[in-house]
């Protein structure tokens, strides 16, 4: 939620503040602003309601607004409906300070009672204004003192970029459970929410930690903890090119992360297959350790909640381990039972998702060990957690995730084979066996990627439907949940997905003549069981599209509507095929439909508000 970024250096700020900013849109996009300090001009600040390209035209490309001190923001509303006014940079009464936050101030209300009472006159309906108020109340000359004294009255989360105009040297970031980077440059240094936002400039940051201020200067960064204690924080060398973030001429982010899933499973898996056998060096467990776990909880949110739905149903049956998925929202409020013999799974691409951050740290106060699946590198979930395994799959810019989904399943797979490998629970002829069929799976991936246009074909049967169920028993229910929140969060068509068993239970009488039914059929166990709900919702009038394994296709034709086949591949791994078709429908009914596909309305990337 909320993007920011901060220049200090010896150039133009503005350009650069927009170009950083064109990287973060992805993190919220109701509203941009910028606020620049230049010597003759003193703190300038424009902001809109709107898409960049409002803030980019108003200040033609950064070049009306002069300076070298800046930052800026592209919003995602928490506090205020996206106007101007509650646009940020968020400015102090005198116009001194200008502040940019991602987060939520959960005292606001109160602070901005007292600040009134002493006459301060609020402008915006913002949490964040009671920063740049606050600071300027508690200001009588010296910064740092300042901004000390303010963040002791705050409570919430926040990433903050400060600029005060009687400090033109001095550019502060400050950060509490809401994530910030420092890029360190040659002259210049800067902040941002993520590194994408810096890596044209420079590619060796730093990330903060909860508590630290952070002082910056055109020639350094200093750090200072909790306890305002200097640190030196590691600097790391990010070593993936500008170009993964960018759309390498696809129309959109979201087609180019699709056709990208094949080479990020080869990234991911690969290089931890060798001889035949899993290989996780990250890992350290022992073979004790993994047979007195009690439970393996999963925790995470949205997509990654459905991965660890696939992944309930194959490590139950490898590992013969009780297996809890829960969302991570709910972790926190539900008592869990967690013991030290409790593995808790934390699946996030972000790795800053705050409640899964909030419910790792939950699981560790109660005495699980942790074990990350994160995407981004150095991001809070992977730096706390005891173990991360990271998927490879390289930036997500698309608000709907698809490689990362793809990446997540892998490594659950990986860690099933490992671990059931460890406790000696899985025979060699089936582990021999999922192992040889991993190494196959990116180039099936690719097979059913080339039918694109078929599926493209159904969309444009489809597009206009109002309401859609998918149906699947077992991991094809599993799939049929993301296959679901891929077609609502990007098309806004009404979706829901059913075990199709359940159907009978209250959701059939939804279903008319006309309706969509997206059948998942691929897991051959269950085929005809699943092809018997099928009739049933056909005889009430649904048009139904169908998804099975190639074997299976003569049977479903004959039943469905229209029919999308998949290769044959070991049941454990069929997500990872199901899943595409899904994708690509949801992308081209949107596509159909008009939508902003990278940037649904009323969505970010990375949740990082409760
Ligand atoms: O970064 P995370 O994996 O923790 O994010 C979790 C969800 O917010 C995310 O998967 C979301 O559901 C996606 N937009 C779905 O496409």
């Amino acid at each position: 939620m909320c993007g920011i970024v901060g220049f200090i250096g010896n150039e133009e700020a503005a350009p650069i503040l927009l170009d950083g900013l064109s990287r973060l849109e992805y993190r919220g996009y109701d509203s941009t602003g910028l606020a620049v300090y230049g010597e003759a001009e003193g703190l300038q600040v424009v902001k809109a309601k709107g898409r960049l390209k409002v803030l980019s035209d108003l200040t033609q490309g950064g070049a009306t607004v002069h300076g070298a001190l800046g930052v800026g923001h592209t919003r995602w509303a928490t506090h205020g409906a996206p106007s101007d006014a509650n646009s940020h940079p968020q400015v102090s009464e005198s116009g001194r300070f200008a502040v940019v936050h991602n987060g939520i101030i959960e005292n606001y209300a109160e602070i901005k009672e007292f600040l009134q009472g002493k006459g301060i006159k609020f402008t915006s309906q913002t949490d964040t204004e009671v920063v740049a108020q606050l600071l300027e109340y508690n200001y009588h000359g010296g910064l740092l003192e300042t901004v000390n004294k303010t963040l002791q009255r705050l409570r919430g989360a926040y990433a903050l970029g400060i600029v005060c105009a009687n400090h033109p040297d001095m550019l502060i970031a400050v950060r509490q459970d809401s994530p910030l980077i420092i890029g360190h440059g040659d002259g210049f240094q800067m902040l941002a929410s993520d590194v994408t936002a810096v890596i044209k400039y420079t590619r060796e940051v730093s990330y903060l930690d909860d508590g630290d201020l952070a002082i910056l200067t055109a020639d350094g960064v200093e750090v200072l903890d909790r306890y305002r204690q200097r640190v030196e924080k590691p600097v790391s060398h990010v070593d993936w090119e500008i170009s993964a973030a960018e759309k390498g001429g696809y129309e959109h982010f979201m087609a180019k992360e699709i056709m990208e899933q094949p080479e990020a499973f080869r990234k991911t898996v690969f290089p931890r297959l060798r001889d035949g056998k899993v290989i996780l060096d990250e890992l350290t467990y022992t073979p004790e350790y993994l047979k007195n776990m009690d439970k393996l909880y999963i925790i995470a949110c949205g997509s990654s909640y459905h991965v660890g739905m696939v992944a309930k149903y194959n490590l139950e049956k490898l590992l013969r381990k009780p297996v809890e998925v829960t969302l991570a929202s709910e972790f926190r409020y539900c008592d869990p039972i967690v013991t030290e013999h409790t593995l808790a799974l934390v699946i996030s691409q972000s790795g800053e998702t705050i409640d899964t951050l909030a419910a790792m740290r939950e699981a560790k106060r109660l005495g699980a060990r942790v074990l990350a699946v994160v995407n981004v590198v150095g991001s809070t979930i992977a730096r706390e957690a005891d173990d991360v395994l990271y998927t490879w799959a390289g930036p997500e810019i698309a608000v709907a995730t698809t490689k990362a989904y793809s990446t997540q399943l892998a490594v659950t797979y990986l860690i099933g084979l490992y671990f059931a490998d460890q406790m000696g629970v899985i025979d060699k002829k089936m582990y021999d066996e999922i192992v040889g069929q991993l190494l196959q799976i990116p180039t099936k991936m690719e097979a059913i990627l080339e039918q694109s246009k078929d599926i493209q074909y159904f969309a444009s049967l489809y597009f206009n439907h109002p309401s859609v169920f998918f149906i699947g028993r077992n991991i094809d229910y599993a799939v049929g949940l993301e296959g679901s929140l891929k077609l609502k969060e990007i098309s806004y068509i009404h979706s829901e997905a059913y075990a199709a068993g359940e159907l009978k239970h209250g959701t059939i009488s939804l279903i008319e003549p006309g309706t969509l039914v997206v059948a998942l059929a691929s897991y051959a166990p269950l085929f005809e069981k699943l092809m018997s709900n099928v009739v049933e919702v056909k005889s009430r009038g649904a048009s139904v599209l169908g998804l099975t394994v190639e074997s299976k296709g003569e049977e479903m034709v004959k039943i469905v509507d229209h029919t999308i086949l998949i290769p044959e591949v070991h049941p454990m791994l069929l997500p990872s095929l199901d899943v595409l078709p899904m994708q690509l429908f949801a992308y081209h009914v949107a596509l159909q439909r008009g939508c902003d596909i990278d940037k649904p309305r009323n969505l970010a990337k990375s949740v990082t508000v409760e």
